[in-house]
Formats: C-alpha cells, sequence, structure tokens
C-alpha cells in the first residue's frame, strides 16, 4: 500500500522535511539489512490520537537492536516522546501509522562494524488505511501456503524485526500475488505452520482458538498478544500449538493478526474455503472488541492507549515552510 507523504520526519533528534530525511548510497543498513524497526498504529478517539500499546513496540525495537548489537543512542523515553511527537507536529489526528527505524549508518563495509560507525535512528508517521484492504477486514482475504519457509533457528534470529528478515517475507508476499492471492503463509523448516509474510497466523476450531507458538520461527506480534489477550477475557481458550498445515484446511475461521492488517479474516487457504467463505463469528466478536479499544469506545482496561495530546511542538524556523 502506497502512503502519502506527511510534512515532518524526525531523523537522529531533529525534525527535517519529509523529503530531506536522507541517506548515503553507502548506508550499511541499505546493504546488509542491518536495520530494525517497528510499525505502530494510532488511531483517531474523542480524546485526540491514542497510539496503540507504543511502550510494548519501544521495547521490542529496543530487544530488536539488543540481538543484533546495535546501541541506539536514545533512552526508551525519548523515542516514546518522538513518536508521540512526530504525529502531533504532523497534525494526524486522524490517526497514522508510525515507522520508527534504527539502522547502521554511513562509513564502512565491514560485516563486524567498529563502534564508530554511526547507529542512525528515523521515525515517519503517515496516514494509513487497511492493509490488506477494507474489504479483507469484513469479507476476509484469499491465502496460501508458501513455497518458501521462514529460517531455521540458528541462521538469522526471527525475534527481531530486522529489515534482512523482510527479504523472506517479501518473497512469501509476492508469490502469493503472483499467483492470485492476498498472502502467504509459511511453514517453518519443520514442516509446520509458522506465519504469514507480515502478519501472525490464527485458527479457530470448535470455539478454541489456536495460534503458532514462539518456537515456530514467528515474529511475536504485538496484536497476536492482544488477541490471546482479549479471547481469554471473552471466555476462549487460546493455545499455542504447533500444527501442520491441514489444520487451515479443517477449521472453522482463520484470521491474520498485525499492527499493518489489525484483524483480518482468511476466508480461504490453497482454495479450499474456509467457514462459510467469510468472517466468522469469533473473529468478528475479536475485532469489535479490538476495534472498540483501540478507537477509545471501550476502557482501555489494559493500559494499551497512550494519547498524543494536543497543542503545537516548537519546530526550528526554517521548519516553518514545511509544515505550512
Ligand atoms: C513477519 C511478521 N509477523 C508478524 C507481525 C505482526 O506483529 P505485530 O502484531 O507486532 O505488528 C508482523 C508485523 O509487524 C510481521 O512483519
Amino acid at each position: 500500500m502506497a502512503h502519502k507523504p506527511s510534512q515532518l520526519i524526525w531523523h537522529n533528534g531533529h525534525f527535517v522535511p519529509w523529503w530531506e530525511a536522507k541517506v548515503h548510497v553507502l548506508t550499511h543498513g541499505l546493504h546488509y539489512g542491518s536495520s530494525v524497526f517497528e510499525g505502530i498504529r494510532a488511531y483517531a478517539t474523542d480524546k485526540g490520537a491514542a497510539i496503540f500499546r507504543l511502550r510494548d513496540h519501544v521495547e521490542r525495537l529496543f530487544e530488536s537492536a539488543r540481538i543484533h548489537r546495535m546501541q541506539i543512542p536514545y533512552s526508551q523515553d525519548d523515542l516514546f516522546d518522538a513518536c508521540k511527537q512526530i504525529i502531533r507536529v504532523n497534525r494526524l489526528t486522524n490517526g497514522a501509522y508510525l515507522r520508527p527505524i534504527v539502522f547502521r549508518g554511513y562509513g564502512e563495509y565491514a560485516l563486524a562494524p567498529s563502534p564508530q560507525l554511526p547507529i542512525e535512528v528515523a521515525i515517519a508517521a503517515t496516514e494509513m488505511g487497511a492493509y490488506l484492504g477494507a474489504e479483507g477486514l469484513e469479507r476476509g482475504v484469499d491465502a496460501c501456503i508458501s513455497s518458501w519457509q521462514r529460517p531455521a533457528a540458528n541462521t538469522f534470529p526471527t525475534m527481531a524485526k530486522a529489515g534482512g528478515n523482510y527479504l523472506n517475507s517479501s518473497q512469501i508476499s509476492m508469490e502469493a500475488q503472483r499467483h492470485g492471492y492476498q498472502e502467504g503463509i509459511a511453514l517453518g523448516t519443520d514442516g509446520m505452520l509458522s506465519e504469514g509474510g507480515g502478519e501472525n497466523v490464527f485458527l479457530v476450531k470448535k470455539g478454541v482458538l489456536y495460534t503458532p507458538p514462539t518456537s515456530a520461527a514467528i515474529l511475536t506480534g504485538i496484536t497476536r498478544d492482544t488477541v490471546m489477550t482479549l479471547a481469554q477475557e471473552l471466555g476462549y481458550e487460546v493455545r499455542q500449538q504447533t500444527m501442520p498445515r491441514e489444520a487451515l484446511y479443517v477449521c472453522d475461521e482463520a484470521f491474520f493478526t498485525g499492527t499493518a492488517c489489525e484483524i483480518t479474516p482468511i476466508r480461504s487457504i490453497d482454495g479450499l474455503t474456509i467457514g462459510n467463505g467469510s468472517r466468522g463469528p469469533i473473529t468478528h466478536e475479536l475485532q469489535d472488541l479490538f476495534f472498540g479499544l483501540v478507537k477509545g469506545k471501550l476502557a482501555d482496561r489494559f493500559g494499551w492507549l497512550d494519547y498524543v495530546g494536543g497543542g503545537e511542538i516548537e519546530v526550528e524556523h526554517d521548519l516553518h515552510s514545511a509544515l505550512a
């Protein structure tokens, strides 16, 4: 999905105009995938924009950086504040998609870079609709099992949300779309279900929810955790369980979870219709609870919303024209 430029990007501690947030072509992260990043959503609520599970996303960003031995030159609180500011300064009152990224910068070709190689940090915020389409949220999407597998545990770390990992995700999604599906689901090297190109997967069978465990080479999604919490609150049993692909062939409902796709029903898998070929009742119930919560319509009993607040943000004088 194409994004519409906003006005300013936070880059290494400063706001810069959207088109001036640039890097050198020899940036380490560009060559070796040495970046870690997050995708975060903010929603419009009656009290202004609120960022969903911001602390958890910033924490995961720091964990990803630690796994790849990158020292982020800011504190978690600094980035927490910067995320709120970038929404306010761009006046994204209708909600936003935030993309914080940490990457090894310019200066060396070394695969084992010296501590002198800079670590850069940027945060962009744009408007964003439903990742797999607004219709997908209601009617569901067609998915297939990918011929690509998720990486084996000791190849590179799947727990880190790192740029390089997304070459695998891209192959999964590109292959699926080439064959007329909206998304692909990969198996692990053990042949068991893992996750979608950019989403975690759930299925429902006889009223119980199942999702592959952390050991299935998945990114441990924050939406996955949200859905497990909400499902349990609704009284459903949730099992993190290793499953073969055919578990999806015989389930009653299935859906993807992710910050971008939110909760998107899967209506068919490898050409086999799931349930009634549309959004299942438990998926619908979870969506209602999820959207009620993120949009501030239901009580924020888990402390998941961070309101960005109002008022003008001070910017340097030469940026006023970018904001005009
Ligand atoms: C590969 C992959 N799996 C799962 C997810 C879902 O994670 P989250 O719910 O934290 O966005 C994402 C999205 O970030 C992803 O890229």
